[in-house]
């Protein structure tokens, strides 16, 4: 209860600071998205909207990472959770664990081994998996199917489209997973502002309600999630001129192997370990509907031992009728795994090793990611870190997705946040590879090894890089150590081109001593690429403003982003020279897992397109079949009420024979053909009844509506006589006086023709009105009736709000002191009264 008291004070504590943090400067909306491998959290920050998790049409704030097909449709989130036990191979979960991964990786094996679905390798041999009876889907198509479910949850709340979004990654996500990521969002229509580390947003959601000073403060962002286990170290600290909120990424470490999932899987076959040592015979493996379902127990069992000292288990019907049934104790979970233990806190201390530094230096280790709730995981934490240093002080599902709101709302410049910098780091080290060039400008056959950017860089930077060349020449980026078994190392390879034309115009131009500057940048999302590459030499600068800047020296800074570059003959060079800069061609080659070409990304944008189609066309069918059904309940209930009920007294014995005879023909066609009839078609059977009904309906409303209307008709014929017999008195005065009255006769006499052609017009109706059965048509329609008033009302509007003449002489008793009633629309205020006169 204590926790949860907390854990409201703490959530009030964030939501009253993001008001105070958080204003729109425009009204565009920004999604984040925390991708888990179990649970996608998702919030949407928009002008006017609070602001705080999304919730799903069950109102669940974390929604299960599935996607199955049903009869063709796709499901997601619970739906599609649950169908699993059903239809094992029609549903998948953990997709993350696929992103980027070739199809051979060992990840796929282990996928495999917590999956009932199936796994094909794609034509990029990344993972595809098979719809039961349909094509084919890559990973990527499946992601985005899932991040298009969110995007519209997003739409529905913001009532508008939503494209803008920020996605959370596990900070070791290699290149090949995020392309995958970023590939799969851009098919689900979002426009990614940037990917960012799940331990950063919760660091951001962390640091928002407090205060740092300009020494940093580091604390341990520990999560365990359901794919993995990663811990970040961060400092926080206050800018001191800038006063902005420095939230910088030391260091990582991470697991991919440790995790929700794994202990499930232990879980798992422990489970099935007693169902075999109770029924050898059966072949329980074997069985993928029994495998998803002891899965799913085998999840709740988890859950229940995290509380508890021991768990039963039990599944009705498991298999072969045979109702399973067991005990599971906590000891004998954890014993299941022991070998893993050893790796729980590893994470931490290689964060810390990485970011040089110990438990000393760290204020706290904030505990995020529901594997954390794991007891053997905590105790383990509490060992390594100290049990006072162990903080819940975050909420551990949902600060991830908060934080990543916040950072993409600062970075979108549609938000006015509080000023965050956050610094995100590089976890490996990436080098490039090049051929040396041999002194005679060919290729000596020698490879150059050297550090584009090493682990721990920051993201949203850039280098250059300098190269003596006289060709074209490769630039392969490769990480120096493995990222994850059976992943290649390899993930880019650049061609710097046209560099012989280039030298040529350079020396054409008088430039001596030509070097190929290569811009590389790891980009705010993680991706390492060569933006630009350009050949440049100096040149003597035979104009006058370069003879005038070689004499006073050349003040002007160089232009280049180079952070680690060599300098160049260029910038040692005497003041009278001129800088030659011609840009080359870089074009992209992928050595090994390759992300979605453009035509691949056309092609799958085509494909989800047409599914989302055909699932709008089947929802549409489906509201049109059960709106058919309950009107024919509904009509069916009119017909047989008693004669004291509206519809009976409003219609002819005919019509409710007629309608009674169509609804016995609609209902039969409706039992036989509902679950085949197309929209049309069930449109066009209920129009057939709704042709019959409408009129009985609308002598209904009809007779509803009169009163009020004619009420309306008969204020304004009474407002305007009372108005007319002022005004006409006032007149008549003003006459006698030969003074200038507000209104001329011809205006009196105007709208006194208007009030007697209403009244007549509208005598002549009530009366027809009156002759009229409650089962006939009405004589006059209360529209028009409403019309016709307003046409008066506003012929008295007009001439009221009339400026009076000006007068010297203040009289008390010139105009008309008419107002209009209350309830009219265009209220005016052009005589107060005891007769002011306006100026
Ligand atoms: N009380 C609990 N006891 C044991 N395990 C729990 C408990 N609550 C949640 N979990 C486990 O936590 C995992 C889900 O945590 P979380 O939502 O942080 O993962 P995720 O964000 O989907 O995964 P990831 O970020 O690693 O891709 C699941 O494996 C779930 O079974
Ligand atoms: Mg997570």
């Amino acid at each position: 209860m204590r926790g949860l008291c907390q854990r409201l004070a703490l959530y009030l504590a964030l939501c009253l600071s993001l008001l105070l943090y958080v204003t729109p400067a425009s009204a565009a909306s920004v999604l984040a998205i925390d991708y888990g491998a179990d649970y996608i959290k998702a919030s949407l920050m928009k002008p006017g909207l609070p602001f705080d998790v999304l919730l799903n049409k069950d109102s669940k704030r974390k929604i299960h990472s599935s996607v199955a097909w049903k009869n063709g449709e796709r499901l997601f989130g619970q739906d599609a959770y649950n169908l699993a036990a059903r239809k094992p191979q029609d549903t998948y979960n953990h997709m993350k664990y696929l992103l980027g991964a070739p199809a051979n990786a060992d990840i796929v094996t282990y996928y495999n081994q917590i999956s009932t679905s199936t796994l094909v390798a794609s034509s990029r041999f990344t993972v595809a998996v098979p719809q039961p009876g349909g094509r084919t889907w890559d990973v990527e198509e499946l992601v985005a199917a899932q991040l298009a479910y969110i995007r519209q949850l997003a739409t529905d709340a913001a009532g508008e489209p939503v494209r803008d979004a920020v996605i959370t990654v596990p900070p070791f996500f290699s290149q090949f997973e995020r392309d995958a990521l970023a590939d799969a969002a851009e098919l689900a229509g979002l426009k990614l502002i940037t990917l960012v580390s799940d331990s950063a947003g919760v660091a951001i959601n962390f640091a928002i309600t407090r205060q740092f000073t300009s020494t940093p403060e580091y604390h341990v962002i520990f999560d365990a999630g359901g794919s993995s286990t990663r811990a970040s170290v961060v400092g926080f600290s206050q800018d001191a001129k800038s006063k902005s909120l420095q939230v910088a990424l030391k260091g990582v470490g991470w697991d991919r192997i440790v995790s929700g999932t794994e202990f499930t899987r232990r879980l798992r076959d422990m489970l099935l370990q007693e169902f075999t040592k109770k029924h050898p015979s059966v072949d329980i493996r074997a069985d993928k509907r029994a495998m998803a379902r002891i899965w799913k127990e085998a999840d709740r069992v988890k859950g229940i031992l995290s509380a508890n000292n021991d768990a039963v288990s039990h599944v009705e019907s498991l298999i072969d009728e045979i109702d399973f049934r067991t005990k599971i104790s906590r000891t004998d979970f954890e014993a299941k795994c022991k070998d893993l233990a050893p790796s729980f806190a590893k994470p931490l201390s290689d964060a810390l090793a990485s970011a040089n530094l110990t438990m000393n230096d760290i204020k706290s280790v904030i505990l995020f990611g529901g594997n954390t709730r794991v007891p053997m995981m905590r105790r383990a934490l509490d060992a390594a870190a100290g049990a006072d240093k162990i903080a819940v002080n975050v909420n551990a599902d949902e600060a991830a997705v908060l934080g990543a709101a916040l950072h993409g709302a600062s970075l979108s410049h549609s938000f006015r946040t509080k000023d965050i910098k956050l610094i995100d780091v590089l976890p490996y080290d990436v080098q490039v590879a090049y051929a040396a060039e041999a002194k005679d400008g060919g290729a000596s056959g020698r490879t150059i090894h050297s550090t584009a950017f090493a682990s721990g860089s920051k993201t949203g930077t850039r280098k250059t890089m300098s190269f003596k060349r006289h060709d074209d020449f490769n630039l392969a980026f490769q990480y120096k150590q493995a990222i994850a078994p059976g992943y290649p190392t390899e993930f880019l390879e650049t061609r710097v081109e046209g560099v012989k034309e280039a030298l040529a115009n350079i020396t054409a131009e008088g430039g001596s001593e030509p070097v190929i500057k290569a811009t590389l940048a790891l980009s705010e999302s993680g991706f390492i690429s060569v933006p630009e590459a350009v050949a440049v030499a100096d040149a003597k600068d035979d104009s006058i403003a370069g003879k005038l800047k070689g004499f006073f020296g050349d003040k002007a800074s160089s232009s280049s982003e180079s952070v680690n570059e060599t300098p160049t003959a260029s910038e040692t060079a005497a003041k009278s020279t001129k800088t030659l800069s011609i840009p080359l061609t870089v074009s992209v080659k992928y050595p090994t897992v390759a992300p979605m070409s453009l035509e691949q990304k056309r092609e799958a944008r085509t494909r989800l397109q047409e599914q989302e189609a055909k699932e709008a066309a089947i929802a549409m069918r489906e509201e049109q079949r059960n709106g058919l059904e309950g009107y024919l309940y509904r009509m069916r209930d009119l017909i047989n009420a008693d004669e004291q009920t509206p519809f009976v007294k409003c219609s002819k014995p005919s019509e409710r024979a007629a309608i009674s005879k169509t609804l016995e023909e609609v209902q039969e066609w409706f039992h036989e053909h509902q679950d085949t009839a197309d929209t049309k078609t069930l449109l066009e059977k209920r129009g057939l009844l709704q042709i019959l009904e409408n009129p009985i309906q609308h002598r209904y409303k009809e007779i509803e509506e009169f009163p009020s209307a004619l009420n309306e008709s008969q204020k304004w014929n009474f407002h305007t006589r009372m108005f007319l017999k002022e005004a006409v008195a006032n007149l008549t005065k003003e006459e006698e006086e030969g003074i200038e009255g507000k209104f001329t006769r011809e205006e009196l006499e105007g709208i006194t023709k208007t009030l007697e052609e209403h009244e007549t017009w509208l005598a002549q109706k009530v009366e027809a009105q009156r002759k009229v059965k409650m089962d006939e048509d009405p004589a006059v329609e209360t529209k028009e009736m409403r019309e016709r008033a307003k046409v008066l009302e506003l012929h008295l509007q007009r001439l009221i709000g009339k400026k009076p003449p000006r007068r010297k002489i203040p009289s008390t008793s010139a105009s008309a002191s008419f107002t209009t009633p209350a309830s009219s629309s265009t209220a005016t205020s052009s005589t107060r009264a005891g007769g002011h006169e306006e100026l």
